[in-house]
Formats: structure tokens, C-alpha cells, sequence
């Protein structure tokens, strides 16, 4: 090539990189990073004491599905009232309210038909996490009118309607960089303009208890502008996933010869599609447990059911699947984990202590102790109480809904531990009546 030429290329190659330098900083400019909220750096949250223990918290809840805020202030024992909740679900709402206190006439179905004006000034704090909804702002910095159509919206129209001294926006950790974080940007401003204080950060449920990789954004807003707010700091992780196993499981959970396959393969559990016998689950999805994806349980041939003919059916030996070495360390840990199982409750002012099955979970693992060099065993999905568990839900939950439901239900909501945080971390009693 005569050199020349080369030189124009070359130049122009460089031209075009610069170009998309410039433009990648005047996006940045006009729409500037909102920048995530540190970490307290002082007294850890679980040593926190509620100040105002004897107000009652008005809340507000949108998209309820199975109210992990409700069952975060359960847990806390803390005195509040539903003023309002809502899912478009049929069965979000059997599930509701099988749970929670609500008179009839303060759910509503389709947030979109609510009129929440009536409870202007009658709630202290509003949760909700809207379904992400890709909504582009291509252009201009737009305002809350703009928003319109979208669920977000709809969640911004009832903290306008109702103005609760504080709200909580809770979703999925992508929407930080939807739309190169233009997405974000708007709806912080919205919130802004809508005369919030807004702070906000992406936690890691395992960074608050619950051996489960859940990222998620967790945006408050104080109606309050002198309001100081940071988040509270992560704790060691005290137990494993193996610590939330039911002990007697039904059959129709353990998998038979394809679902073995599809889940002990080496390329599905590589892509993280599947984890067996995992330290801490991979993050629950609405659909996980239909489609042999999530976490699994090996269970080691044990001598608790050696007659049992309706079990024989999910036998496998180990050295039939493609992860035989894999899955020999897995039989070795799991039994030698058996019998030190002692779940206790993860906060100490978990006033309702509802584990007490727990206590006895040893037996079926210590039986495999005896003949794990078989290499023979089982395997089988997690059950919707295990999900539930694995979510911050106390067995005093009521599953009032099919399987396939709860696996929906569980794997939609928020960790409650992850909520309990936030509570006292803020305080919420501060807010209270
Ligand atoms: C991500 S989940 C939130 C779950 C909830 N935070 C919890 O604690 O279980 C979103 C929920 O929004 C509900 N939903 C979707 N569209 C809705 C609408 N138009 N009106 C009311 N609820 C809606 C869904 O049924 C779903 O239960």
C-alpha cells in the first residue's frame, strides 16, 4: 500500500476513536454520573436499637407480591400498619393476604387504576419494586410528566399522591447502567424534583446474612432535606446454603436422568446455569426451578430409605455423569457437613423465632456417612420453602399457593434480611406515629 494512503487510514482510524472520546464525555457532562452512597462506617446496623420502638409505621406497598417489607417488620416486631398494598397477580394476593393484615377495600390490583390521594399524608413510608420496564430517554433530561406509561411512573405518582416522610425503590442492579445510566438519571431527578433527598447503592444480599448472591438497587428517598443516610455495612456471612434444607423431602423434587444430566454438566454449571451443594446460592429467578436452572441438592445414597422403592427411582451412581470427580468432592463435603447444622436466627431482634425444624436436619446427612464411598445418590431442586427460606422468609410464612407459584413469588421479592438492614440502619421508628 503506498504510503500515503496508509497514512490517511491510519489518521482517519484516529479521527474516529477521538471522536467517540468526545462524545462519550459530553454524554457524561450532560447527564453527570449520580454517584452510589457510601457504606456507614459507624456502629454496625445489628447493633443498632430502634429509638422510638413504641410508634406505629403507616406503610405504604406497591407491587406488593409477597410483602417482604411486611415480613421484614414481622420479623423485627415492630408495631405498623398496612395502609395500602397491591399486585396485578392473582395469587400474590392469596398469598398476601393468607399473611398480612388488609382490609379489602386497601388492596388494589392494577397500580395503574389506584387512586392512592386518599391516603395523602396517612403513610409514613412506601416500598415498591417496579418489573424493570426499558424505558429510553434518548436525548434530553426528562421529567416526571415524561414518564408516563411506565411503572416507574406509576410508583412515582403514588409517592407524589400520598408524599410519605420516607420511600424505598428497590430493583434490579442493571438499571444503574440502562440506557449508558441515563435511565437512572432520570428517575433520581424525578424523585428530586418531586422534592426527595434520594441515596442509593447496590447490596448484595450475602452481604447481609442470607447465603444468596442477590444484587439489587435499594434507592430511599426523605422527604426530610436534612435527612443523612448511609448504607448499612456489610456482615460475615454466618451460614451456608446448606443451612436452609428442609430435612424430609418429597420425591417429586428429585430429578430423574435428564435433569441429572442437564445439571451436572460441566458446560451448565460453568455458565452458572446450575450449582450443586453451593456455600451460597446463585441468585433465585421467577422461572429457575422449571427449567433445571438454580441451585441443587446432592444427596448421598443414605441408609434412611433403603426400602423405600418409590426413591430408587433417582438413584444415580456418580460415575455415570459427565461430573463424576466433581461430584465425589461434593459427596465427601456434604457428609462431612452432616450433623454440624445449626441454623439460628440471623438477627438478634428477630423477635419471631420460627425455626424450630431446623434442630434435626442432621439425621439424613449422617446416614450417608456410612456408605458415601458407594458414590450413589440423588439429586433434587430446592422446595418452595427452601426458596422462601433462602429469601429471609421465616417457616412462619403461609405458602397458601401452588409450587409453581411460590417458586414465582419467592424468586420476585426482596430479601427480607436485606430489608431489616435498611430499617435499622435508618431508623425507622423515627417515622413513626
Ligand atoms: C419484582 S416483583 C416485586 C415483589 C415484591 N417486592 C415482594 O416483596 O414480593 C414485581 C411485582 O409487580 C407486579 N406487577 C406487575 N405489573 C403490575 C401492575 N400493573 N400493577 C400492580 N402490580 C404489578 C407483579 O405481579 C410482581 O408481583
Amino acid at each position: 500500500m503506498p504510503t500515503v494512503k496508509k497514512d490517511i487510514q491510519e489518521t482517519s482510524k484516529k479521527i474516529s476513536q477521538v471522536k467517540k472520546i468526545v462524545k462519550k464525555r459530553v454524554e457524561a457532562l450532560e447527564y453527570g454520573d449520580v454517584q452510589q452512597t457510601p457504606i456507614s462506617a459507624g456502629t454496625n446496623w445489628k447493633d443498632l436499637e430502634f429509638s422510638k420502638p413504641e410508634k406505629t409505621i403507616r406503610i405504604g406497598t406497591m407491587f406488593s407480591g409477597i410483602g417482604a417489607i411486611e415480613h421484614a417488620f414481622q420479623r423485627l416486631g415492630l408495631k405498623h400498619k398496612i395502609a395500602f398494598a397491591g399486585d396485578i397477580e392473582p395469587n400474590c394476593k392469596k398469598s398476601y393476604f393468607a399473611n398480612y393484615n388488609i382490609e379489602e377495600k386497601d388492596w388494589f390490583t392494577d397500580i395503574r387504576d389506584f387512586d392512592a390521594k386518599p391516603y395523602a399524608r396517612k403513610v409514613d413510608f412506601i416500598i415498591g419494586g417496579a418489573p424493570c420496564q426499558a424505558f429510553s430517554m434518548v436525548g434530553k433530561r426528562l421529567g416526571f410528566e415524561d414518564a408516563r406509561g411506565t411503572l416507574f411512573y406509576e410508583f412515582a405518582r403514588v409517592v407524589k399522591e400520598t408524599s410519605p416522610k420516607v420511600f424505598l425503590f428497590e430493583n434490579v442492579k442493571g438499571l444503574l447502567n440502562h440506557d449508558k445510566g441515563r435511565t437512572w438519571r432520570v428517575m433520581h431527578d424525578i424523585f428530586e424534583e418531586l422534592g426527595y433527598t434520594v441515596y442509593f447503592r447496590v447490596l448484595n444480599s450475602k452481604d447481609y446474612g442470607i447465603p444468596q448472591h442477590r444484587e439489587r438497587v435499594y434507592c430511599l428517598g426523605f422527604k426530610n432535606k436534612n435527612t443523612k443516610f448511609e448504607f448499612p455495612a456489610p456482615i460475615p456471612l454466618e451460614y451456608k446454603m446448606y443451612d436452609f434444607l428442609e430435612d424430609y423431602i418429597d420425591t417429586k423434587y428429585f430429578l430423574k436422568e435428564k435433569g441429572i444430566k442437564f445439571v451436572t454438566s460441566q458446560k451448565n454449571r460453568e455458565k452458572c446455569y446450575t450449582q450443586i451443594n453451593g456455600d451460597i446460592a446463585l441468585c433465585q429467578k421467577r422461572n429457575q426451578q422449571f427449567n433445571w436452572h438454580g441451585d441443587f441438592v446432592y444427596h448421598p445414597d443414605s441408609k434412611l430409605t433403603p426400602s423405600d422403592e418409590t426413591f430408587d427411582d433417582f438413584i444415580f451412581d456418580v460415575k455415570d455423569v459427565e461430573e463424576k470427580y466433581y461430584l465425589s468432592d461434593k459427596v465427601k463435603k456434604y457428609v462431612l457437613a452432616g450433623g454440624t447444622k445449626n441454623f439460628k436466627t440471623s438477627t438478634k431482634t428477630d423477635l419471631d423465632i420460627a425455626r424450630p425444624l431446623l434442630q434435626s436436619m442432621h439425621k439424613m446427612h449422617r446416614a450417608g456417612v456410612d456408605n458415601y464411598v458407594t458414590h450413589k445418590g440423588r439429586i433434587r431442586k430446592l422446595t418452595p420453602r427452601e426458596c422462601l427460606r433462602l429469601m429471609g422468609f421465616r417457616d412462619s410464612f403461609k405458602i397458601v399457593v401452588s409450587d409453581t407459584a411460590t417458586y414465582q413469588q419467592a424468586g420476585n421479592s426482596i430479601v427480607v434480611d436485606v430489608l431489616i438492614a435498611l430499617l435499622k440502619q435508618m431508623d425507622i421508628t423515627k417515622y413513626g406515629v
